[in-house]
Formats: structure tokens, sequence, C-alpha cells
């Protein structure tokens, strides 16, 4: 199997003025390998503060204008790479309806597309390459959780058998509020086939996260529940949409780009495996499924007991969702889960570091 190590050549990461894509290429660097860090404007601000950050990691080198809806933007990235980390994806920041100038203007179009149609722009590089031996590409449990949770039993173990497809309504499928997952449904099915047509030049492994959280490197990565946590212990309501109370399936960052280098670095036959190349990337056990107004709340109050905390609105929908505890990322491929009060403490440490919340201390009793 085409499993790659620091000695067969540079990797290249996505998305690296994102949350996922500026850590990975931090876990690679510091694991040895060279690093092409694809950014898609380095003159924009995400771009100019990621490049700040990713300029100063060593064994690093940014290549910027690699957008996913450019056909041929990789291929100088990719040239002569060992391994392609595809993390970047239409969504949160970039999914604002003015972040895409090569986009259809339409959001939930280019969050389809951006996967969809980034991924072959990927892929049609990986190709081009004639080196990459592995792809592994982020999905999310989006492309696992889905309609099927009308009739599982309570307590239903999510596995990497399970697609949001499954028992899925076509009509909704197809509609505007499940382009993200139907995205990522897609996008796996599509690398899958490209790897096997590659004739075994290169395979594929995806990874499946729930909700990313953990530090921030640079400012530009506050976004989605980085940023609604961060608010929260910022004395703040979190951010709309996400302002109301909810269920938090947690996975750190850093255990996730972790778990990415593992599976790029594993020689066992990943497409042999239960539920076949995907992993799903979630909290550990009891403490991975947490309600914003009570458990997240009291963790980030047990270690910040001075602080003033933000209350989410009430109202907010869905029970906890009970995903498998990374039970096969962690014996297949060794991945390893931090306890979640480290994660929610170093999420609020940086923050503040970063400037990106303001701690509020509660008024004296
Ligand atoms: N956040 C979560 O909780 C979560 C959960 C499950 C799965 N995931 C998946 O994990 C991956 C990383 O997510 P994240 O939260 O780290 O994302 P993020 O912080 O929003 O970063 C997204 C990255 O994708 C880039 N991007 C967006 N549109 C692009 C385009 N047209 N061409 C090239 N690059 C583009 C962004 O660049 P710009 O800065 O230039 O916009 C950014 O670098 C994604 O695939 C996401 O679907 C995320």
């Amino acid at each position: 199997m085409p499993a790659i190590s620091p000695h067969d050549g540079p990797v290249a990461v996505t998305g690296c003025s994102g949350f996922t894509g500026g850590h990975m290429v931090r876990e690679l660097a510091i694991h040895g390998y060279e690093v092409r860090a694809c950014i898609r404007d380095a003159n924009s601000w995400r771009g100019k503060d990621a490049a700040e950050y990713l300029q100063r990691v060593s064994n690093v080198t940014l290549v910027d204008g690699c957008d996913l809806f450019t056909p041929g933007s990789y291929d100088d990235a990719f040239r002569g790479c060992a391994g392609v980390f595809h993390v970047a994806a239409v969504l949160g920041n970039s999914a604002d309806g003015k972040s895409q100038p090569h986009g259809s203007g339409d959001v939930s179009q280019d969050v389809y597309n951006g996967g969809r149609v980034g991924t072959a722009n990927v892929v049609g590089a990986v190709n081009a390459s004639g080196s990459v031996r592995r792809l592994v590409y982020t999905s999310s449990t989006a492309a696992v959780l889905g309609a099927k949770a009308r009739t599982v039993p309570d307590g239903y173990e999510w596995t990497e058998t399970d697609w949001a497809s499954d028992e899925v309504d076509e009509e909704r499928w197809h509609s505007a509020r499940s382009s993200y997952a139907r995205s990522k449904v897609d996008t796996e099915h599509f690398i899958n086939k490209a790897a096997d047509e590659s004739g075994g030049r290169w395979d594929a492994v995806t990874m499946n996260p729930a909700m990313i959280c953990g530090p921030l490197l640079f400012k530009a990565q506050v976004g989605q529940w980085v940023e609604a946590l961060g608010r929260i212990a910022g004395g703040l309501v979190p951010f709309s949409p996400l302002e109301y109370d909810r269920d938090y399936n947690i996975i750190d960052v850093r255990d996730l780009v972790k778990a990415h280098r593992l599976a790029a670095e594993s020689a066992v036959d990943h497409k042999a495996t239960r539920g076949g190349n995907r992993y799903i990337l979630h909290g550990s056990g009891g403490r991975s499924s947490l309600r914003f107004s009570t458990e997240v709340r009291e963790i980030i109050h047990e270690q910040f007991p001075w602080l003033q905390l933000g209350e989410p609105k009430a109202g907010g929908g869905g029970g906890p969702t009970f995903v498998n505890d990374c039970k096969k990322a962690k014996e297949v491929l060794g991945a390893t889960i931090r306890p979640v009060e480290e994660t929610l403490r170093d999420l609020v440490e940086s923050s503040v570091e970063l400037g990106v919340i303001t701690p509020r201390v509660k008024a004296a009793a």
C-alpha cells in the first residue's frame, strides 16, 4: 500500500488559511515533512494573516493562487509531492456569499461544488503530478450521520459503515439545506472512484471529524465552533446562526491532524477495514457530546472561575448524538484523543493571547 513518510518527498496541504489546514501544516512540519502550504489569496486578510504564521514554520513553502474553482491551480503545488492532505472546503468564513470570486454566487451551490468540483480539480492535480501516492481527504461526520437518525434506537453508535445518504428523502437530500452533507458524501465516492481508476498509482483515505475545536494559531482561524465557544468564554452569546443552545460533538484539531498524518503513514489496507477507507474522529466517550449552556460553560468555569461567561439563547434543538468513540481510528491508526478540558482551555487561552476575545471578570459578590 502507498504509505508515505518524510523520506518520500514533500507533501501538500490545501486550505492552509483555515483552522484545520493551518494545524495540518504545523503537524506535518514538526514531524519532519517538507510542506507545501496552499492558500488561494495571500493578499486577502486571511491569506496575509495565515502567511505571516506559516512563513515562520520551518520547512514550509507557501503556494499562493490555489483556488478550488480554478482547474490546474494546484498543479505546481503538488508536483513532486508524495502525499496530499485535502482539507479546503467552502464553509464557514468562505461560505459567506462574498468570499468566492470564482464561485457561482449561490452559497449552497458553492458549498456543494467546493467539494465535488473543487475536489475534481485537486484530483486532476494529483494525477498530473505523477508522484502523489496517497490523498487524505477531510470529510465530516456530516457524511455519516443523517436521516437514519429517525429509525435507529436510542444510543445507537454511528460508525464508518453509516452514510448520511442512507434512508434519505431524495427531495430533502437535493435541497439547499443538505448541500454540505451531500457534497461530503458525493466527494468521498468521487475520490474513491478516482483512486481506483489511478490503477494503483495512488490511494485515498477519508477522515470524518465531528465539530473541530482547539487552540488558534493565528487570528484568521476564528470562525465556526472555535468562534462560538470562544465567545462564551468572552461573556458573549455565540454568534449567529450558532447562537442557540445545542449539543456539541467535539474533536480536538490537534488529535484530528495527527490522525490525518497517521492515516497517510499507515501501511494497512484502509479499504479492507470495516467501513472502508474512512475514519470517524470524534471526542472521548461520555465527554464527547457537550451541551453549550451547561457542560461547556461548566468546563470553562472550572478553569477560568473569575470570568463572566456568555450564554447561548434558549431554544436550540436536538439531544446528544452518539457517534462512536473514534474506536476504529484508535484501533487501526493509533489515534489518540485528549481530554476535552484541555481542548477548551487551550482555545480560551489562545483566543485571549491573539486578542480574539477580551475576558470579562464577574462582578464582585
Ligand atoms: N469546522 C468544523 O467543525 C468541521 C467539522 C467537520 C468537518 N470539517 C471539514 O474540515 C475541513 C476544514 O474545516 P475548517 O473548519 O478548518 O475550515 P476553515 O477554517 O473554514 O478553512 C477552510 C479553508 O478552505 C479554504 N477555501 C475556501 N474556499 C476555497 C476555494 N474556493 N479555493 C481554495 N481554498 C478555499 C479557505 O480559504 P480562504 O481563507 O481563502 O477562504 C480556508 O483555508 C473542511 O473540509 C470541512 O468541511 C469541518
